[in-house]
Order: structure tokens, then sequence, then C-alpha cells
């Protein structure tokens, strides 16, 4: 019999991938998302690539009855992988208790039902911004934790406070926590990718839709930083080579071997790549051209930031792979996917 996995939030961009990734390792899969930044034709485009259709919940995991409710009705769950939060930076400073309410009581709720139901461990996504601005690059999980600039960056700390003190009280509980570098790119089957509402505000997704003419000209926000070209650097990491490391790590942290109850890894490529770089990288991947001007620095950016990726190499025995054309051509694919009559995504 298959191990069952409730994937929270999975109907969302990183979500949906890692969906995809455990039905293909043989998982079964249960998803719960309120579709607060997804839509459920998401289910569809996981079930065309997989031949598989995952158990769908709409709710809201805030609520415990909903996921009481869900645990009752789809018993055996071993595992859950929590990518049911809000995520969007600017918008957490202007609305902090949404922030703090959806992020905070999700994982709460689902720590809390985690004993009640059997289920042994949770993989919960965390970021490197949890390390704000780095002293020193590669960065590694032993850096210090540095005070938060958002609310969304500090709900992502007290979340690995709350898991760490939750797994330290003697919980039967495992937790793997994954800080995720800069996601991007879309599955090679352009059925399913990021689906921003509204103005993205993140990197990609912009540059994507301004190739794609919908946006006149990506700003590039400052080229006066302290690096080669000026402009910032990220790690930035296919979003199919994330989703294979919850595979991965939900594998280790479910299996009998007698592993830390909670462990850390960083997820990302180790290699920096600054905004005019990507946006060459995309041009020479896609033939398409970027209109985009020098502007002005955005608020709150790092400046640089690559992560150290080799405890999540030789420990879990994962690596990102996916070479960067090959994920700017995803990216285009999918941008492409979603502009076409009748399709949304
Ligand atoms: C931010 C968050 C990160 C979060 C991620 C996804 C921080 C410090 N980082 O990452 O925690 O997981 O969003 O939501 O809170 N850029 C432009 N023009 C644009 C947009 C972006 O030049 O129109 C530049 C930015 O200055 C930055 C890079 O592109 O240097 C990446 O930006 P973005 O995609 O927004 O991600 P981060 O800010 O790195």
């Amino acid at each position: 019999m298959s191990t069952k996995i409730l994937v929270t939030g999975g109907t969302g961009y990183i979500g949906s991938h890692t969906a995809v990734e455990l039905q293909q390792a043989g998982y079964e899969v249960v998803i719960i998302d309120n579709l607060s930044n997804s839509n459920a034709g998401v289910i569809d485009g996981i079930e065309s690539i997989t031949g598989i259709r995952p158990v769908f919940v709409e709710g809201d995991c805030t609520d415990i009855a909903t996921l009481r409710r869900l645990f009752e009705e789809n018993p055996g769950i071993k595992g859950i992988i929590n990518f049911a939060a809000s995520k969007a930076v600017g918008e957490s400073v202007q609305k902090p208790l949404l922030y703090y309410r959806n992020n905070l009581n999700t994982l709460i709720n689902l720590l809390d039902l985690m004993p009640e139901y059997g289920v042994e461990g949770i993989v919960f996504s965390s970021s490197c911004t949890v390390y704000g601005e780095p002293d020193f690059n590669p960065i590694d999980e032993n850096a210090p934790i540095k005070p938060a600039t958002s609310p969304y960056g500090n709900t992502k700390q007290i979340s690995e406070e709350i898991i760490t003190d939750y797994v330290h009280s003697g919980a039967p509980i495992k937790s793997i926590i994954l800080r995720y570098f800069n996601p991007i790119g879309a599955h090679p089957s352009a059925k399913i990718g990021e689906l921003p509402l509204g103005v993205p505000q993140n990197l990609v997704p912009y540059l994507t839709q301004t190739a794609a003419g919908i946006r006149k000209e990506l700003t590039v926000f400052g080229d006066d930083y302290d690096t080669p070209d000026g402009s910032c650097i990220r790690d930035y990491i296919d979003v199919v080579d994330l989703a294979k490391a919850h595979v991965i790590a939900m594998k280790r942290m479910l299996s009998p071997e007698d592993t830390q109850k909670i462990e850390i890894f960083n997820l990302g490529t180790g290699r920096g790549l600054s905004v005019l770089e990507l946006i060459s990288a995309f041009e020479s991947a896609t033939g398409v051209k970027v209109p985009y001007r020098i502007g002005a620095r955005r608020e709150g950016d790092i400046e640089k930031i690559w992560a150290c990726p080799d405890k999540a190499n030789n420990i879990l025995g994962w690596r990102a792979d996916v070479p960067i054309t090959e994920t700017m051509r995803n990216t285009w694919a999918w941008q492409q996917h979603i502009m076409s009559p009748g399709k949304q995504g």
C-alpha cells in the first residue's frame, strides 16, 4: 500500500509541482487548499501529468474543524508537507495580522492534530529570508538568523521556532525544515506553473509577462550594489528540482532510520546570478528580448545571497541540476500556455 501524504497549499506554485513528484514516486496525495492564490484547475494539470487525480479538499487550514474532518475522511496520512501560507513580502507589511493568522495558525493546527491522527512527520517550507543580509556567501545552515525585515519573514522564523519547541517538548513527530532560495520555472510539460494574481512582485513572473508584452518594461531594482554588474544576486532554483527535494526529505523523515527528530536544509544551487545575468539567460534561452530599464533600489532588498547546498547534497543525496537555460525555456512555455485562448492554467 502506498504512503499517504497531505500537501497543504497543494494547488499553489511549489505545492502543485511537489504533488506531481510525490505521485510519480508512488505516494498517495491528499491536497487541501483554500484557493486564495490558485485555482482548482491545477488539479487537472496534476492529473494530466501523472495520470492520477489527487484527492482535493477545498478548505482553510486555519480552521481546525476543517482539518479534523479531513483527517477523519482520509485516514492513514503519514506525512504532511506544509505549503499553505501567504508569501508576498510587501503585502505582509500592509496586512501583518493576515500573515500571522494564516501562516502561524495553519502550522499550529497541523502540529496539534498530528499525534492524534498518527501523522509521523512534517516538512516545512521555510526561506533563506531567515538569514537576512548574510555576512558571507555562500551561506550554510549554521549562519546566524537575523531579525526579520517583514512580517512574512518573521512568520518563517517563528514557524521554525514553533516546530523546534514542539519537537523538543517530546511530541511524537519528526520535522524537516527546508529553507528555499529563489524558486523559479515551471513544469517541463507546461501544464502547471506559477499563476501570479495581479501585477507580479517577483522577478521571473514580471520578466515573462514583459517578454509576452503584458507589461511594458521590467525595472531592474538598482545597479549600484557591490556586485560585479551592480545588480542584486540571488540563488535561483528550478521548481522541479525543489519539488524533488521534498520527496527525498519525506522519504528520509518517514524511514525507520534513526535520523534526528528535526533537521534543517538549504535548498539552492550554490550559484549566484545577478538580475542582469538572469535577464540575459532568459534572452539567450528563448531568443526573446526583454525590454528593461534600470530603476531605483527596492526598499528592503538584500544585496547578495546564495546557498551552500552541501548539507542537502551530502545528507539528502539531492542536487539541483536543471540548467538555467532549461528553466528559462520552461517558464516561457508556461507563460505562453497561460496566454493561449481558453487556458487559465
Ligand atoms: C522575496 C523574499 C523571499 C520570498 C520570495 C518569494 C525577502 C528578502 N525575500 O525574495 O523570502 O521567499 O520573495 O516571494 O523577503 N527584481 C527586479 N525587478 C522586479 C522584481 C524583482 O529587479 O520587478 C529583483 C529584486 O531586486 C531582487 C531579485 O530581482 O534582487 C529577486 O526578487 P524577487 O523575485 O522579488 O525575490 P526576493 O526579493 O529575492
